[in-house]
């Protein structure tokens, strides 16, 4: 077990309920699954992913609303994020949000990632940041940093992030609310 999980103030992993999402998924066995590049047909599938992830209660409604900006400042060709979506046989089961980190020369930074409840635990998340570690190596970039919470609701993602070598370099104590700290995760990509 990683040791930063014992991290004072982060609580511990003790799974979430994974039965809150659309049930249809998890039964159906796909055979494939296919990284692609987000494009404007797949905003619904991806609103009804983050809806999923909130009535499954891993986030807060403002960070579906704020992560539903970042999709729309995409679309409006705003903000140039990579978002990719893990979708099998049309149905789009997560995403990944990434960019270059803004005056970085080497740095980029992982925003968004959301599974579907129902498609969790089949390690389309290992996937989305593999894929996207190796396209961010391919351009030439050094390092990733992430931030994210050290609530209960987080700790699959926090489990993920340090079995894929993601350290954590700082914690804002209290950052998102009173109890609530957001902790800074690093990787050097190699
Ligand atoms: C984080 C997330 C994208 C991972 O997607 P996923 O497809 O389930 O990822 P994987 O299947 O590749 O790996 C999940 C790992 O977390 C583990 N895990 C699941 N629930 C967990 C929990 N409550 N505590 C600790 N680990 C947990 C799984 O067992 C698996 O680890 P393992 O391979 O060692 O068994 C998904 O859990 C999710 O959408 N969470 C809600 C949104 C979120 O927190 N996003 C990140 C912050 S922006």
């Amino acid at each position: 077990m990683a040791s930063s999980l014992s991290i004072e103030g982060v609580q511990q992993p003790g799974f979430l309920s994974n039965n809150l999402g659309n049930q249809a998924l998890i039964n159906q066995n796909f055979n494939e699954f296919h990284i692609k590049e987000f494009n404007e047909s797949y905003l619904n599938q991806i609103k009804e992913v983050l809806l999923e992830v909130q009535k499954a209660g891993f986030f807060a409604e403002k960070d579906t609303s704020v992560a539903l900006d970042v999709l729309k400042e995409k679309l409006l060709g705003l903000w140039n994020y990579d978002i990719k979506v893990i979708e099998a046989e049309g149905i789009v089961l997560g995403f990944i949000c990434y960019t270059k980190a803004t005056l970085s020369d080497s740095y980029y930074e992982l925003y968004w990632m959301a599974v579907r409840p129902s498609a969790q635990g089949k390690g389309l998340g290992r996937r989305l940041i593999e894929d996207m570690e190796k396209d961010i190596k391919s351009r030439g970039g050094e390092a990733i940093l992430l931030d994210t919470s050290s609530l209960e609701s987080h700790a699959a993602a926090r489990h993920l992030y340090e079995k894929m070598g993601y350290k954590i370099i700082s914690k804002i104590e209290n950052f998102y609310s009173k109890g609530e700290h957001k902790l800074v995760y690093k990787k050097e990509l190699n």
